[in-house]
């Protein structure tokens, strides 16, 4: 394998970038805003920078890197890739669009991953006629310091394809594990419920939103608190991911916290927005 497209150059899109970058692997973005992937390429460049800057790379790696590293601008510039992994919207009809027109654009041996944390693959493979060749690949944010990637399993992924993104994932110096096609994988499956019940706290008045930080990053040794957290994720991925697993699992236990609904409407999602549970102005 030699080259991955990224679709979506959103946080996540662009981290993927960097790491797929920085293991060798020429890379294309794409998004629908022209803009997004420019400010995405001058991200990578800044993080790179800092690399140089902190003496972790020289230069050479840095130029090498960002040579990479290009834009396309049309979805039929990824058509001999090896690999493909989307990351745009927590939105099934946004990713039927563009497996659909993947499909139609790219040569057969293209496997297609997508970065979805709370959709199921199973049915995005069914937006291609190549279902075999369609996996999960979820990375966590920050993307460039997480060291994990959940390898999904649809219900028609092979195995050779799940085998294929396990070199990806251990080439970009993650940790690949394998889980099947279920609501929220492992991670999420925990760690969603866990920052939905720490809101239902603060609600309910059990303590303040920094008391129960701190006592999560003192007593269980989170590096991050709950709060911290999720203004870090967004609350807008909160909700998709609390909707899909209280969807899924047929179970209102998970059904999102009221007060986090509420923050949405206010536009507070956390620092993309600049507000959150805290304030980053
Ligand atoms: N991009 C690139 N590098 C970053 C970064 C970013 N956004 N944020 C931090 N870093 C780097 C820093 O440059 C620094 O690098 P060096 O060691 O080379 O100097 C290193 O990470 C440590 O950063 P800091 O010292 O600033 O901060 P920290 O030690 O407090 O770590 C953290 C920050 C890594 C984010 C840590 O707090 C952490 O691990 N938090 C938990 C994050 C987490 O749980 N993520 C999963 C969220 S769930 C998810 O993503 C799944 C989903 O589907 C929603």
């Amino acid at each position: 394998m030699i080259n991955i497209g990224v679709i979506g150059a959103g946080a996540m899109g662009s981290g993927i970038a960097q790491v797929a970058a920085e293991a060798g692997y020429g890379v294309l973005i794409f998004d629908v805003d022209p803009n997004a992937s420019e400010k995405a390429l001058g991200k990578l460049q800044k993080n790179w920078q800092k690399a140089v800057d902190k003496e972790k790379i020289n230069p050479e790696e840095m130029q090498k890197r960002v040579a990479l590293v290009r834009v396309a601008s049309d979805l039929a510039d990824l058509k001999d890739f090896d690999l493909v992994i989307e990351a745009v919207a927590e939105n099934q009809e946004v990713k039927k669009s563009v497996f659909s027109r993947l499909d139609e654009v790219c040569t057969e041996k293209t496997i297609f991953a997508s970065n979805t944390s709370s959709l199921s693959i199973t049915e995005i493979g069914s937006f291609t006629n190549r279902p075999d060749k369609v996996a999960g690949m979820h990375f966590f944010n920050p993307v460039p310091v997480m060291k994990l990637i959940e390898i999904i399993k649809g219900l028609a992924t092979s195995e050779e394809t799940i085998d294929a993104l396990k070199v990806v994932a251990a080439k970009m110096k993650k940790v690949g594990v394998v889980a099947n096609d279920t609501p929220g994988f492992i991670v999420n499956r925990l760690l969603v419920p866990l920052c939905n019940e720490a809101i239902k706290m603060l609600e309910a008045g059990v303590a303040s939103l920094e008391d129960i930080d701190t006592a999560m990053k003192l007593g269980a040794n989170w590096p991050m608190g709950p709060f911290e957290l999720s203004d870090l994720v967004g609350l807008d991925v909160h909700i998709g991911a609390t909707a899909g697993l209280e969807r899924e699992l047929n179970d209102s236990h998970y059904a999102c916290a009221r007060l986090a609904r509420q923050m949405y409407r206010a536009n507070r999602l956390g620092r993309k927005t600049g507000k959150g549970f805290y304030d980053y102005n």
